[in-house]
């Protein structure tokens, strides 16, 4: 090997060494870790929070409703109802039960009155009419006690099913307390 190979040889050491030095600080140019301005899983905290948003579909809230329900209106949504049921204490039987006090009363427990196979096997299940079980029930009376004799279609609007609520409430020497809110 004479000095020109030698020296060649350190030169092209010298550029690969050179070349190294070069790239590597363009690389670290490019990829240079960059600190966000806020952490970056703020925004995956709003998502989460987003998810739980949609999985609660929007629920009824009965306390909300019953804290503005009116008993006037509600007696007049039980005109509906007058052809079937009496409202007034020691009211008879008509085709349906008289209903007086019935808010919190067991399902199909008044004496004397014949319910269907359905009430009856309800009543076994030791269901009462709780604010709740009314709500659902008027809504669609077929739906809530499949075979129920009650030949009635239900109510829709649900500011009327709590209006006609509070007059059940009202009929009673002891009206129940309001549901709380949740
Ligand atoms: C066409 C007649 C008819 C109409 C109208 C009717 N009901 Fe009834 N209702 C019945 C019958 C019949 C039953 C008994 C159901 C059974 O045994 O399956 C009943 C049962 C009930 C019960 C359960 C009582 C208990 O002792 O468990 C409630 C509460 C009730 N009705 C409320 C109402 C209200 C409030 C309305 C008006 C919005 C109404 N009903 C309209 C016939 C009727």
């Amino acid at each position: 090997m004479n000095s020109t190979q030698l020296s060649k040889i350190a030169a092209a050491i010298v550029m690969s060494l050179l070349a190294l030095i070069v790239i590597g600080k363009l690389t670290s140019f490019v990829y240079a870790p960059q600190t966000p301005d806020k952490p970056g899983f703020a925004v995956a905290v709003e998502e989460a929070h987003d998810t739980v948003a949609v999985e609660q579909a929007p629920q009824v809230d009965l306390a909300a409703l019953m804290a503005v329900a009116d008993v006037a209106k509600g007696q007049t949504v039980a005109k509906k109802c007058i052809a079937c049921h009496t409202f007034e204490k020691g009211g008879k039987d008509k085709a349906g039960p008289n209903l007086y006090n019935v808010l919190n009363r067991e399902l199909a427990s008044n004496d004397g009155y014949k319910y269907s196979k359905a009430f009856v096997a309800k009543n076994a299940e030791g269901t009462k009419w709780g604010y709740e079980e009314l709500f659902e029930f008027f809504k669609k009376p077929s739906a809530y006690i499949k075979g129920t004799a009650m030949g009635f279609g239900g109510i829709k609007k649900e500011t009327q099913r709590a209006d006609l609520i509070a007059y059940l409430r009202s009929l009673s020497e002891n009206p129940a307390e309001l549901p709380m809110a949740q």
